[in-house]
C-alpha cells in the first residue's frame, strides 16, 4: 500500500492526515498518510529513510520548506522561485523530485473557491519571509494593477520587490510607507498571527468592498481575519481553503487524479470557532 506522510515540528496540529485521507476515499485511491514530527536537524535522516524504505511521497511543513528544497534532487520552476518545497514525489527512477503547491493553493481558493479577483485590482501582501515569497509568482501572473510588500523589515520587502519586479507591477514598504494607500485585497504573511497579534498598520487602507485572507489558520479566528472584520471587509478568511487546495495539489501530482475540495474544505470548517 503507497505510503505518503507530512513531516514538520511541531506537528501535532497537522489537518494534512485527515485531507488527504478524505481525498483517498473520495477517488477510490488507495493509500495511508501520517503525520510525523521531524525537527530541522533531522530533516535529511527522515526523509532519505522514509523514500529508502519505500515511502511515494511527503509533504513538508514549517520549519521544514528551506530544507526540503535545499535536498531535492529535481525541483520545479515554481519550488525555484519559492526557494521552498512543501511537495516532495518519489520518481520512477528514485530520484526525489521538489514541488511547491502552495501559490497555486492560495490562488485557486482567492478566486475559485471565494471569486475574488486579482487581475487589475490593487494588492497588499503584509510579510516578506517564507510564505510571503512563495505566492508571490502565481499572484503576479494573475496581473493584479500592482503588488505592495509591506514589512516590518523593510529592506527585505524592498529586495522580494527587486527579485521579483521582472513578473510584474510590485514594490516593497514598511507598514508606516502605506499611510494614505488603498487596496482591494489583503494578505497577511507575516507570522504575527501565530503569537495572536497583527502588523502595526495604518488605518484605512482596505478599500469599500475589499477583503482580507490570512495565510494562517487556527481553531478560533486569527488576529487577521478579526483585524480585517474590524476594517469593514467582504470577506476576511483564513488560510484553510489554501491549504486544502494546496493539499490537492500535491494528491494530483502524486496520484494523477485530482480530488474535488469543496466537501473536505466544508468538514474541515465544521466544527470550528
Ligand atoms: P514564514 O515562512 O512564515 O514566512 P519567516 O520566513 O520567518 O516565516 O517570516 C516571518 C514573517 O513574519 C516576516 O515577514 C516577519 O517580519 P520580519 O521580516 O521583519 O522579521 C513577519 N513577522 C513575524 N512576527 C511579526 C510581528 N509581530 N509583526 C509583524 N511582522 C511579523
Amino acid at each position: 500500500i503507497d505510503r505518503y506522510a507530512v513531516f514538520g515540528h511541531p506537528i501535532g496540529h497537522s489537518q494534512s492526515p485527515r485531507i488527504h485521507t478524505l481525498f483517498a476515499a473520495q477517488t477510490g485511491q488507495v493509500l495511508t498518510y501520517a503525520a510525523q514530527d521531524v525537527p530541522a536537524e533531522d530533516f535529511e535522516t527522515a526523509a532519505r529513510e522514509f523514500f529508502v524504505t519505500g515511502g511515494k511521497g511527503l509533504n513538508c511543513t514549517v520549519p521544514l520548506k528551506e530544507l526540503a528544497f535545499a535536498w531535492t534532487d529535481q525541483l520545479s520552476e515554481r519550488a525555484v522561485q519559492a526557494k521552498a518545497v512543501n511537495t516532495l514525489a518519489l520518481r520512477p527512477d528514485g530520484a526525489v523530485f521538489g514541488d511547491n503547491t502552495d501559490g497555486e493553493g492560495l490562488v485557486r481558493d482567492l478566486t475559485g473557491n471565494l471569486g475574488l479577483g486579482i487581475e487589475g485590482r490593487r494588492i497588499l501582501l503584509l510579510g516578506a519571509g517564507g510564505a510571503g515569497r512563495g505566492v508571490l509568482a502565481p499572484l503576479l501572473a494573475l496581473a493584479p494593477e500592482r503588488l505592495v510588500i509591506a514589512n516590518r523589515t523593510v529592506a527585505k520587502a524592498e529586495i522580494l520587490a527587486g527579485e521579483f519586479g521582472d513578473l510584474g507591477p510590485v514594490v516593497g514598504c514598511g507598514f508606516a510607507d502605506l499611510a494614505g494607500e488603498s487596496f482591494d485585497l489583503i494578505l497577511n504573511a507575516t507570522a504575527a498571527s501565530l503569537g495572536g497579534e497583527v502588523p502595526d498598520l495604518p488605518g484605512g487602507l482596505l478599500a469599500a468592498g475589499g477583503s482580507c485572507y490570512d495565510l494562517a489558520y487556527g481553531k478560533e479566528p486569527t488576529s487577521f481575519v478579526r483585524w480585517g472584520k474590524a476594517a469593514g471587509a467582504a470577506l476576511s478568511m483564513d488560510g484553510i481553503g489554501m491549504l486544502v487546495e494546496q493539499a490537492a495539489a500535491a494528491f494530483e501530482l502524486w496520484r494523477g487524479v485530482r480530488p474535488a475540495t469543496r466537501s473536505v474544505i466544508a468538514a474541515l470548517n465544521a466544527g470550528r470557532g
